[in-house]
């Protein structure tokens, strides 16, 4: 494996703080952060769709918005969230309180907050463990929606998670930069397990080769392998019912999109019965 920058150094440290400190703290709750090399390949419909077709399935499920850009969970669901992390950062809200429910999903809007996330104070790190711990009580599991790259921001959010969602598209650009997290991770915490989503494919063939294409790389030169999750089909529904605000697994319960979300949701719970949470994996690691 390569050699760390001193930046990644310096990155690694900060980075660490928080999440021994507040994320990793949490041994109950499972964690899974969605990601991607490139931005617009569908992260956050897969986080929204996934987590309404768990839901529907009986896994209580809570989604954290961190991405702070534009187009995101409270957009694709119509919501407009007052409050957001920020505020518990603030300790002006508690978490009940910042707290959307939609259909049984639990949504915690971060957006504007979500910078101020890697440059805590050490009250805020007592005030937002203090607040996300109840979380455990709720939920079985968390799924993070995080901006696209490699920004501290993302990268902190990936390695306080037990499990890493990349969702790539076809497209190669999509490819090369889905590889690049997974190295800049991989430096970082090189035990980090992946899976991989092809979204937007025109059969199951094509989700199989990109799948493909990304895992021999990572195997050939991080020597690291990666879990096929499977994938969904390009399908003019998911833009119809984002017009709408809804999740095309609501609006359109029966077209190749929502049957593949359907079918991936299956596969999550299998999965995620048999997730080690973080903290374990660290006692075994002794970083
Ligand atoms: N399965 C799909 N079929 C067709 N279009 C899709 C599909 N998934 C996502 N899209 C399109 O991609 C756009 C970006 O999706 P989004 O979830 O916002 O991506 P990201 O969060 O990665 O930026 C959507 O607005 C939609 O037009
Ligand atoms: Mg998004």
């Amino acid at each position: 494996m390569g050699m760390s920058t001193p930046t990644n150094q310096n990155q690694a440290s900060t980075l660490y703080k928080f999440n021994e400190n507040v994320m990793a703290s949490f041994s109950k709750l499972k964690k899974i952060a969605i990601t991607s090399g490139k931005g617009g390949v569908g992260k956050t419909n897969v986080v929204v769709n996934l987590g309404i077709a768990l839901v529907q399935m009986n896994m209580k499920v809570a989604i954290l918005d961190a991405d702070y850009g534009l187009g995101n969970i409270d957009i694709l669901l119509g919501i407009e969230p007052e409050l957001d992390i920020s505020d518990l950062l603030k300790d002006t809200a508690t978490l009940e309180e910042i707290l959307i429910n939609k259909n049984k999903l639990a949504i915690i809007p971060a957006s504007s907050g979500v910078q101020s996330l890697t440059h805590l104070t050490e009250y805020q790190e007592i005030l937002l463990y203090k607040e996300l711990k109840k979380l455990e009580d709720m939920v079985e599991l968390l799924i993070i929606d995080t901006a696209a790259g490699i920004s501290d921001n993302v990268i902190s959010l990936l390695l306080a998670a037990d499990e890493v969602y990349l969702v790539v598209s076809p497209e190669n650009t999509s490819i090369v930069d889905a590889y690049a997290v997974v190295k800049v991770v991989t430096e970082l915490d090189a035990f980090k397990t992946f899976s991989v989503v092809v979204n937007m494919v025109e059969d199951e063939e094509e989700g199989s080769d990109v799948f493909l294409k990304i895992s021999r790389a990572v195997k050939k030169f991080l020597n690291k392998e990666l879990h096929y999750l499977g994938c969904i089909r390009k399908d003019d529904h998911v833009v119809e019912a984002i017009k709408f605000q809804q999740p095309v697994v609501e609006r359109f319960p029966l077209c190749p999109a929502t049957t593949d979300y359907l079918e991936l949701s299956k596969t999550m719970i299998e999965r995620v019965a048999k997730m080690e949470t973080r903290k374990d994996k660290k006692a075994k690691l002794d970083f």
